[in-house]
């Protein structure tokens, strides 16, 4: 490892951002640490021009950790609408509220305590105790572990433990030793990421601009920058589909407790049929309502919803990624003139605006939080 280049880069990278980073954005130059994780969770998967416009809007409407903290979560899911990555909204609801009643209403400034926090990583941890409280703490992220295995042509994926913990190690070592030059450090780290050591297009393979680590940079001196970091091999993952009933009677819909055991154990989901490998997915858009619910849903429901539910539709085909496999969910829906109750408890008609009481895996949430919007008892096509 470079002695040279341990001690020179942050320097030279604060120098390359007074001409080349980014600067006056709405959340640069703050220190309260509230702020500064808000702006930070916003652009964790949305890019800077969309943060530009949200961003103050979210500020204005939840003011503090406190407001936040007190606010609904329909509130809050409501303002985040279009920003996508709900969970986002839903942990930094939660986070609100823990840092209210486990830290009296103050984030802590130590990394390790701030990453205890619902939806706050290591790396983010760090950006918030650099911008915040200028606490001499790395940020590693994607871009981030890009320029280090660049700079030192590390070898290995960089999802194995080992080479992670080395870039960890290394990006510690980078940091300024000056703890007031924090801010500007991490933050010239993230542009320099975003804008010229670029996974695709590095200025170094590019004659108009000179990368200020040129002749530091082990990757481009090798003339390898795009190699690293080495790219593990994705192995797809065996795809399954499933269908699931839809049943609508005016705003409610019928729910199912799924058995404790099975995937998504114990939460309310839709009547489902068994899941089944991608080639035996029924292909027509028309299904026949007995036969679907022959395959889940108890004899005597079956009989008692046959008499009633009429024009079934498949409306929605949603992909849902698991870690070692991908379901399609297809989505069939009718609707139901009465609500009328089940002899077996597992099946309850759900109010759509009480959903919030109910556990639901997350896709089904996200689709019967789209059907509150549309008028009750209609078939969306
Ligand atoms: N992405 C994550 N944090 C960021 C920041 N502070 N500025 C620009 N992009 C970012």
């Amino acid at each position: 490892m470079s002695k040279t280049l341990i001690k020179t880069f942050a320097p030279k990278l604060i120098a390359w951002h007074a001409n080349s980073g980014r600067s006056g954005l709405p959340w640069q130059g703050n220190r309260d640490p509230y702020a500064v994780w808000v702006s930070e969770i916003m652009l964790q998967q949305t890019q800077v021009a969309t943060v530009l416009e949200r961003y103050p809007r979210f500020m204005k409407r939840f003011p503090t950790v406190k407001k936040l903290a007190a606010a609904k979560i329909d509130d809050v899911l409501a303002e985040w609408a279009g920003l996508g990555y709900y969970s986002r909204a839903r942990n930094l609801h939660a986070c609100a509220k823990q840092v209210m009643s486990e830290f009296a209403g103050s984030f802590p400034s130590d990394p390790s305590l701030l990453e205890q926090l619902k939806g706050i990583g290591r790396s983010t941890a760090g950006a918030i105790a650099a911008f915040a409280f200028h606490e001499r703490a790395p940020i590693l992220d994607a871009n981030v572990k890009r320029i280090i295995a660049r700079l030192f042509a590390i070898e290995g994926v960089i999802q194995d433990k080992a080479v992670s913990d080395n870039l960890w190690s290394l990006a510690t070592d980078l940091l300024p030793s000056n703890s007031g030059d924090m801010p500007v450090y991490t933050q010239a780290l993230m542009d320099f990421g975003a804008t010229w050591c670029t996974s695709r297009k590095p200025v170094c393979l590019d004659s108009e601009k000179r990368c200020p680590f040129a002749r530091d940079c082990q990757a481009n001196l090798s003339g390898q920058a795009l190699l690293f970091p080495k790219k593990t091999v994705k192995i797809k993952s065996p795809e399954f589909d499933c269908n699931m009933l839809l049943i609508r009677c005016g705003n409610s819909v019928l729910l199912q407790k799924r058995p404790d055991k099975a995937i998504w154990g114990g939460l309310w989901s839709l009547p489902e049929s068994s899941w089944s490998a991608r080639e035996l997915s029924s292909k027509s858009s028309d299904l026949n309502l007995k036969e679907f619910l022959a395959s889940e849903l108890p004899k005597e429901s079956l009989a008692q919803l046959m008499k009633v539910c009429k024009g079934i539709k498949k409306t929605n085909e949603i992909k849902h990624v698991f870690t070692h496999r991908r379901l399609w969910m297809h989505i069939w829906q009718t609707s139901s003139p009465t609500e009328f109750q089940f002899l077996n408890s597992d099946l309850k008609w759900v109010p759509l605006a009480q959903l919030g009481r109910y556990g639901l895996p997350q896709p089904i949430k996200v689709l019967l939080q789209g059907l509150n919007l549309v008028r009750g008892g209609d078939l969306k096509s």
